[in-house]
């Protein structure tokens, strides 16, 4: 089921009861008034002394000793080297093994052994061992707490009801209920002091079948904090007839943001850094909504903005009707026209591709030229499928959902099309960060080394994807 499970939660969206009701568009509502708070912030910290310390002063010692790792699935039998990076097994069984006292995970759907399938694929080792592993957590005496999307009928239950039996806390949160989405987010959270954040789902498939891109950050107790009150929202809504909160209480509400990030230290080099939580609702407050941390990572690119996500629609996808959201594409043209910004967007791509993501991709790529000195270039990345991976349900396609600009990294949650920033939950992390032997210099290299291989194809080259993307 996997994958082919968690997409069937999205049903319940699939015709909403009633048409949403008409609303002001989110992206201009705060677009306005947060470009004016940043402009009062800078002119205050500016003249402000004791102001421009305070968020750096909040990451404390902390600050100083933060490690982060760009961790990495990629799917068996591709070629992708130079640069390699750290796998997200590798990055998930090092969290486990630093675990002392907690370990919290926020998580959309359980597949981990290959039950699903009912095959036995011997690449579900990996995930396999990582269920081992998590379930001899409490004996170890660490708590473990997991935060779920409510499992729909279809969904296997089977890895939640094995963490239960062994001691651990499983907590479903009613998203289609609450919001009418999905909890989409995945990212751990160790000790309070470590952490991981990426695309990557708790399936054997994300370990080796899904090419997906995440951050581990190691010792680093004021990010983990930070992010720990996104995931005690989630504990919060998992109990039955949760409602929420408006306001969220104090304890949930957060300094660090898009406005004020926290100035600390990854791997010795500067950097200021926020998590981002969607949708608004579940934004407590100083939270910045995810959309628009999003778009902020766009608007303060000088040069150039690089994304890799696996579904790109200036649309919905899962609402019905189906409504014209173009929040991010408006962007990203506006950055291409406006500033002379080079945008290079690189989207996934597999047989469950929406259809109509190609021709929104094509319209984006025709914003390209010399004389009007506008650079925008799309591409396609496919994953190579052997005949036998191609049988595995739900699987060889890059799972990606991250941005990284010549000013800030951006690693997400969630793929770029409207449901995603409106109902369904989902985190990012954003990290700006100048110089070489940064994070961000690490992900553009991981951008450039995809967007050059021979995986990616142009989207105007129609012969070399349209047998292998969309529906046939
Ligand atoms: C993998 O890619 C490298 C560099 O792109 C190339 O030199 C090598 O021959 C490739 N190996 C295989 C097995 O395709
Ligand atoms: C955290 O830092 C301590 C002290 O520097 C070090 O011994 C430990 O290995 C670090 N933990 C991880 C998981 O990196
Ligand atoms: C805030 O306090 C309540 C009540 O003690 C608690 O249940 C909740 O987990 C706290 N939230 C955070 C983010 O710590
Ligand atoms: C992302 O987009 C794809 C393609 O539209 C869709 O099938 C999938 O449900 C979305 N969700 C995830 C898990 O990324
Ligand atoms: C940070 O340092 C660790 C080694 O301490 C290394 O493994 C990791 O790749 C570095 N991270 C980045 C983004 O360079």
């Amino acid at each position: 089921m996997g994958l082919d499970g968690a997409y069937a939660q999205l049903d319940p969206l699939d015709p909403p009861e009633t048409p949403t009701p008409k609303r002001p568009h989110r992206a201009t509502l705060f677009a306005v008034p947060s470009v004016l708070f940043l402009l009062a912030f800078l002119i205050l910290t500016l003249i402000h002394p004791r102001l421009r310390g305070d968020a750096a002063a909040s990451a404390g010692s902390c600050g100083n000793s933060c490690r982060i790792v760009l961790v990495e699935s990629i799917p068996e039998g591709m070629n992708i080297t130079s640069p390699t990076n750290p796998s997200t097994f590798e990055a998930w069984l090092e969290l486990l093994s630093s675990a002392r006292r907690s370990v919290d995970i926020a998580s959309f759907y359980w597949t981990l052994t290959n039950e699903d399938t009912r095959t036995h694929e011997p690449s579900a080792a990996q995930g396999e061992l990582i269920l081992s592993e998590l379930l001899r957590l409490p004996r170890r005496g660490v708590a473990v707490r997991v935060a779920v999307s409510a499992p729909s009928a279809k969904a296997p239950l089977d890895d939640l009801r094995a963490l239960e039996r062994g001691g651990a806390a499983v907590r479903a949160v009613d998203m289609p209920r609450l919001t009418g989405g999905v909890l989409h987010t995945k990212f751990w959270l160790v000790d309070g002091v470590h952490l991981y954040l990426g695309s990557a789902n708790m399936d054997w498939r994300a370990l080796t079948q899904v090419k997906e891109l995440g951050a581990a950050i190691f010792n680093c107790s004021c990010l983990a904090e930070d992010l720990g009150k996104i995931f005690e929202a989630y504990w919060a809504l998992g109990v039955p007839d949760a409602a929420i909160p408006a306001p969220w209480p104090d304890n949930f509400s957060t300094a660090i943001n898009a406005a004020t990030p926290l100035q600390l230290r990854l791997n010795g080099s500067a950097a200021a850094v926020y998590f981002s939580s969607s949708p608004p609702p579940l934004c407590a407050s100083g939270r910045t909504p995810d959309l628009s941390a999003l778009l902020s990572v766009i608007d303060g690119a000088d040069r150039w903005v690089d994304v890799a996500v696996m579904s790109y629609l200036p649309g919905t996808e899962f609402q019905r009707p189906e409504r014209f959201w173009p929040a991010i594409d408006e962007r990203l043209r506006r950055a291409a026209f406006e500033r002379g910004v080079r945008v290079r967007v690189m989207a996934g791509c597999w047989p469950h591709s929406r259809p109509a993501m190609f021709p929104f991709l094509k319209s984006l790529a025709a914003v390209n030229d010399d004389r009007a000195r506008l650079r925008v270039e799309v591409r396609l990345f496919l994953v190579p499928a052997s005949a036998a991976q191609s049988r595995i349900p739900f699987a060889r396609v890059s799972h990606n959902k991250f941005m990284v600009t010549d000013k800030a990294a951006y690693v997400g949650t969630s793929n770029w099309s409207g449901d995603y920033f409106e109902r369904t939950a989902g985190s990012a992390l954003v990290v700006a960060q100048a110089g070489s032997g940064t994070f961000r210099e690490r992900l553009q290299e991981v951008f450039q080394r995809d967007w050059s291989s021979g995986y990616s194809v142009d989207i105007g080259d129609t012969e070399s994807w349209a047998g292998r993307c969309g529906p046939r």
